[in-house]
């Protein structure tokens, strides 16, 4: 049997398989942050398709950690019922599916939500480099930075009884956790500033804070923005060995999975399997975590060739799965 095709088992939770379905926002929800038909159809594919795990696209654990007005939220009690019915077109297909948990912080897209002359916060008072919109963030104080991982917590607790096996802690891609990380967005000078332990401060708060709230049977993943450039650029930001630091960190924490992809770069490179080289070396660093590899593989050799070289334990299949929810089954038949 091929290794992608290798059952393997997270916190008791059995992965079918090494393929899994990265987050990818719908934006079918409602204003108001609720799951509608369209994000079941939207599912219902992907939920069918095969793939050993699926992470379902970012939640804002508050409507002001929103990135677009319509975004899906874990914010209050009374998405339960809504949540309920994606969770079991999951679990009916036996599919684990862990929410994405996120806070936008400064990295708003929306023009929307910055009606009524509301200003978005981040570590420091910093335009955000993604960003199109021209906003001047403020920067949180040390009070609204402790509240933060309860925020993650409320989310997850809810995720877990809306009936999913595990959450996901978005902590990539220039969101609020990412932007800790990143040196281009924090220039703090106090503990959450400066060196990457500091810098990471609050993403080891808020995984502690997820883990006390959610138990010990529910898996609890990470998303690493492992740097704020691509692989064949200059470094610049946020560093790998930065990324490493973080990994090995986690390692010694406990981390059930650490789920790779870019800071302050993003998601999106050329050419096929563009983070394999950073997996490698963040890979080394995270000891006995298993870690999931994507961006940009769309070839059952790709995939193969990633586990094969133990550039990472799964691979994250997004758009091409998308367009093809048969790939897992035509992957399987070229074994
Ligand atoms: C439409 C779209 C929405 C996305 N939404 C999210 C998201 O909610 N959370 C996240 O961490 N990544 C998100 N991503 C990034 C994907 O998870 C993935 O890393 C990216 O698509 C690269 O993988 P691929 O080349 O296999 O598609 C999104 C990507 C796309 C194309």
């Amino acid at each position: 049997m091929s290794i992608l095709f290798e059952p393997l088992e997270i916190r008791g939770v059995r992965l079918e398989n090494r393929i899994v379905i990265p987050p990818m926002a719908s934006m079918t929800c409602t204003k108001t942050g609720l799951p509608t038909a369209d994000t079941l159809e939207t599912y219902m594919p992907l939920a069918g398709c095969g793939a050993g795990l699926a992470m379902i696209e970012h939640h804002a654990v508050i409507p002001e950690g929103r990135t677009r007005l319509r975004q899906l939220l874990m914010d209050r009690d009374e998405i339960l019922p809504y949540q309920k019915d994606l969770a079991s077109l999951f679990s009916g297909r036996n599919m684990p599916a862990l929410i994405q948990l996120n806070h936008a912080g400064s990295f708003i897209v929306d023009e929307d939500l910055l009606e009524n002359g509301w200003i978005p916060k981040g570590p420091s008072p910093i335009r955000h480099p993604r960003s199109n919109l021209f906003i001047m963030p403020t920067g949180l104080s040390t009070d609204e930075i402790s509240a933060i991982p309860k925020m993650f917590a409320d989310a997850a607790n809810r995720a877990v009884r809306a009936g999913y096996p595990g959450v996901e802690i978005h902590a990539a891609h220039g969101y609020l956790l990412g932007q800790f990380l990143s040196p281009m967005t924090n220039r703090r000078s106090d503990s959450y500033g400066g060196c990457v332990r500091n810098r990471a401060r609050l993403i080891f708060e808020v995984h502690e804070a997820v883990r006390d709230a959610v138990g010990c049977d529910p898996v609890v993943a990470v998303r690493l923005g492992m740097a704020d450039t691509l692989p064949d650029k200059d470094p610049s930001g946020q560093t790998i060995e930065d990324a490493r630091w973080v990994a090995g960190e986690f390692a010694s924490r406990g981390l059930d999975l650490l789920d790779l992809s870019g800071n302050m770069c993003g998601f999106d490179g050329q050419g096929e399997a563009w983070f394999a080289p950073y997996c490698r070396t963040v890979k080394d660093a995270a000891g006995k975590t298993p870690v999931v590899c994507t961006g940009g593989i769309k070839t059952y050799e790709t995939a193969l060739r990633l586990l094969d070289r133990h550039e990472s334990d799964l691979v994250g299949v997004g758009r091409a799965l998308k367009t093809d929810p048969n790939l897992v089954r035509t992957w399987k038949k070229q074994q």
